[in-house]
């Protein structure tokens, strides 16, 4: 098979470095990729918005699937470009990508077809949400509706906090995102990643996460696209993997279906194990970043036919299986974020590698040959063990090897998990 993989992250390093191993693979081409997705695919330096661009090289290099990692083109419709083309494609089209494009899309499916999720509302202008969020009280969630990279949501202790967050997003803090507001009840209980692939009519359960999205250590200072993240979670048991497929995806997948945007990728499901069992906090319609690297340290099975299932629809005739080792990643970032950082500063060595223990590329970029930091997060040091302690020392080791003067990571990435394990 001939793919193409969009994207330039760590976790489209992890996909291209699983993908790379699939003895299906006859070409692998990645745009605009990065210097560790280079060791797996030849890059092309290929404009990802610019949809027919991206068509034309998949015609002139005659590939039969493109992967995409990233969220945007998929809200974007390069999906949908590339099937009208006659190309098969991981990811879904941008009407089933408001699953994560839009928070009030998503919260009114729930509505409609009995997803547990927090009570909400949605609102156009300030005077209205602050009048609700007033009645309602705190703790009580802002969400601004569109794609934010991960910054758009207040999960305000105070009311003050609260129409603060609810200013922010009417004057423009999140840009067009915050043109609409979501307002949630606020849940209590231990967060979750679940990942999940789809084909429209078929859905098969891959493997859970659980990711750190503060920039300090003990889950403090603000959020971030995530620090680390480790896998399974153990929150995770299978009576709550099988609440939430029967509950949460498969309703999902048939109201998708229903709606005419049958689902078509992988569902990143956002939980909150509440008192009550899994609600959703929200969807996202790629694979997590950095939970796809712990991921796919652990999944056993060829990744290419189970994207490739996915987008023809044969999700059905195949399996994933994983080790049962966790795997635990530490990201390493640029000194300053997720405020503003430093570009272009350099990493003088990388550690040793083996297949358990390996450093992702997510912002590097080779300058006259030499590594750079171009991101904010830059690195990550992805390892298993036999607990997730083991996995822990291993992915600091990995860390420990890297020499660069302007990183910093945050020292406990699994310290609720291990805590979990010695009691
Ligand atoms: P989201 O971008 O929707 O995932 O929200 C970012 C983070 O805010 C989540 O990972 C949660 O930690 C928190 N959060 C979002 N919604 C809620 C909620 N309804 N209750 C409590 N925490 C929430
Ligand atoms: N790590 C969270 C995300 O990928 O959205």
């Amino acid at each position: 098979m001939k793919v193409l993989l969009i994207g330039s992250g760590g976790r489209e390093h992890a996909l291209a470095w699983k993908l790379a191993q699939s003895p299906l693979m006859e070409a692998f081409y990645a745009a605009p990729g990065n210097p560790g997705i280079a060791e797996h695919a030849v890059l092309v330096a290929l404009n990802v918005d610019d949809h027919a661009a991206v068509t034309a090289f998949c015609e002139e290099k005659a590939i039969d699937f493109v992967v995409v990692g990233p969220e945007a083109p998929l809200v974007a419709g390069l999906a949908d470009v590339l099937r009208a083309a006659g190309i098969a494609v991981f990811g879904p089209s941008a009407a089933a990508a408001q699953l994560e494009g839009s928070k009030g899309f998503t919260k009114d499916l729930c509505a409609r077809f009995d997803i547990p999720t927090g009570a909400y509302q949605r609102f156009n202008n300030a005077p209205k949400a602050k009048a609700y969020v007033r009645a309602q009280g705190a703790p009580i969630v802002i969400k601004a509706d569109g794609l934010a990279a991960g910054k758009g949501v207040t999960v305000a202790m105070t009311l003050d906090e609260a129409l603060a967050a609810i200013d922010d997003c009417f004057e423009g803090a999140f840009g067009a995102a915050g043109a609409e507001v979501v307002v949630e009840a606020f849940l209590d209980g231990e967060e979750a990643s679940f990942f999940c692939l789809c084909d429209g009519k078929h859905a098969l359960p891959l493997a859970t996460a659980q990711d750190h999205k503060r920039v300090g250590d003990g889950d403090t200072g603000p959020n971030t696209g995530g620090m680390g993240a480790y896998s399974p979670a153990p929150v995770m048991t299978p009576e709550m993997v099988e609440r939430t497929m029967k509950e949460i995806i498969e309703p999902t997948m048939r109201g998708m279906a229903e709606m005419g945007s049958p689902f078509s990728g992988v569902f990143f499901a956002g939980l909150m194990i509440t008192a009550k069992g899994p609600e959703l906090i929200e969807y996202n319609v790629r694979f997590g970043d950095p939970e796809c690297q712990v991921l796919m340290m652990r999944l056993k099975s060829d990744l290419l036919p189970l994207l490739y299932a996915t987008a023809t629809g044969t999700l059905d005739k195949v399996s994933a299986e994983w080790i049962d080792d966790p795997a635990l990643t530490v990201v390493l970032a640029s000194k300053g974020y997720p405020g503003a950082y430093d570009k272009n500063t350099p990493i003088e060595a990388m550690p040793a590698e083996t297949a358990s223990a390996k450093v992702f590329h997510a912002g590097t970029a080779l300058k006259d040959g030499k590594l750079v930091a171009t991101g904010g997060r830059v690195l990550n040091a992805t390892a298993t063990g036999k607990t997730v302690a083991e996995a822990q020392a291993r992915a600091y080791a990995l860390v420990d090897q890297v020499a660069w003067e302007n990183g910093f990571c945050r020292r406990d990435i699994g310290w609720r998990a291990i805590a979990r394990d010695e009691n």
